[in-house]
C-alpha cells in the first residue's frame, strides 16, 4: 500500500535519475516519472510517463494519465526540465549572438514549460497533506548576483522562472496553503547540461548527481510549508532573488 506519491518531471535529467534512485528505495511511496526518454528506471513501484514532446496537449495528456494511475497524495513534485545548449543553442556571449529562435526556446523550457505543468497539476497538489514543489532554477538567475553578464537566454529563462514561482507561491498562499515552492540551485554538477563548461570548475566544486540529490531530499523533508517561495542552493542556503 502506498502512502505517499513523488512525481518527478523531466525525469532523464543527471539529477531527476539519482532523485529516482534514491526515493525509490523509500517505503509506501508510489514513485511517477515524466520524460521523453522511455524506461529511465526498471523497477516495479515505479510508474513512468512517456511524453512525445513538452506541448500544451502532451502536458495535459500525462496529467490525466497520472491522475488514473496515482494511488496516494503527492508529497512532493519535482521539475527539473532545464536547457542551456544543444546543437544549435550555444549560450551567448555577447548580444551579437542572440537570436530570436534560441531565447525563445530556452524561455519556452526553463520557464514556461515548468509553468504549464504547475497550472495542471495544481487540483493534484492541492490537499490537505503537505506538498513541496520543487522546480529546478539556477544562481544565474538570480537578478541581484548578475557580475558576470552573458548567457542572456539562460539567465533571462530562469529569472523569469522565478519570477513565476513567487507569483505561484503568492496565489498557493490563498487558495494551496499545503503546498510550499522551492526554487532550486543545484551548483554545478556533473550532466550533459554542464558539460561543456567544466573545464574551469574545480574538481571540489563540480557535484555528482547523487550528492545533489542526497542534499535536495534533506532540504525537501527540512522544509517548512510557510507560504512563501524559497530560492535555495544545495546548502539549503537562500539565494538573492
Ligand atoms: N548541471 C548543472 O550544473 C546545473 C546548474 C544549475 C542549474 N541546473 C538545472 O538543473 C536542472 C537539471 O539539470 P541536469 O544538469 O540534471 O540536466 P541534464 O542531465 O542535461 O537533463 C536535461 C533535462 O532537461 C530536459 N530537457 C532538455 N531539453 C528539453 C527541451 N527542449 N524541452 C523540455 N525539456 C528539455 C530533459 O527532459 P527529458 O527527461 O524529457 O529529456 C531533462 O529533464 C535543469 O533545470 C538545469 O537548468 C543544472
Amino acid at each position: 500500500m502506498f502512502l505517499q506519491s513523488i512525481l518527478i518531471i523531466g525525469a532523464s535529467s543527471a539529477i531527476a535519475k539519482a532523485l529516482a534512485n534514491q526515493l525509490q528505495q523509500q517505503p509506501h511511496t508510489q514513485l511517477i516519472l515524466v520524460s521523453r526518454t522511455e524506461q529511465i528506471l526498471p523497477f516495479d513501484n515505479v510508474l513512468q510517463t512517456t511524453v512525445m514532446d513538452y506541448t500544451q496537449s502532451s502536458i495535459e495528456n500525462a496529467v490525466d494519465t497520472i491522475q488514473e494511475a496515482i494511488e496516494a497524495p503527492l508529497s512532493s513534485v519535482y521539475i527539473c526540465n532545464g536547457l542551456l545548449h544543444n546543437n544549435t543553442i550555444t549560450p551567448e556571449k555577447r548580444l551579437e549572438d542572440i537570436s530570436l529562435s534560441s531565447l525563445q526556446d530556452v524561455m519556452l523550457t526553463n520557464a514556461f514549460t515548468p509553468m504549464l505543468w504547475i497550472q495542471k497539476l495544481t487540483p493534484l497538489i492541492t490537499h490537505k497533506a503537505p506538498c513541496k514543489l520543487v522546480v529546478f532554477s539556477a544562481r544565474v538567475g538570480s537578478i541581484s548576483d548578475n557580475r558576470l553578464g552573458g548567457w542572456y537566454s539562460y539567465r533571462a529563462s530562469k529569472a523569469a522562472l522565478n519570477m513565476l514561482l513567487k507569483n505561484v507561491s503568492i496565489e498557493f498562499k490563498r487558495r494551496a496553503k499545503n503546498v510550499k515552492v522551492i526554487s532550486f540551485h543545484p551548483g554545478t554538477t556533473d550532466s550533459q547540461l554542464s558539460k561543456p563548461f567544466q573545464k574551469n570548475v574545480p574538481a571540489s566544486k563540480l557535484f555528482t548527481a547523487d550528492f545533489v540529490a542526497q542534499k535536495l531530499l534533506d532540504i525537501v523533508d527540512k522544509a517548512e510549508v510557510d507560504g512563501e517561495a524559497s530560492f535555495i542552493d544545495w546548502q539549503g542556503n537562500k539565494v538573492e532573488w
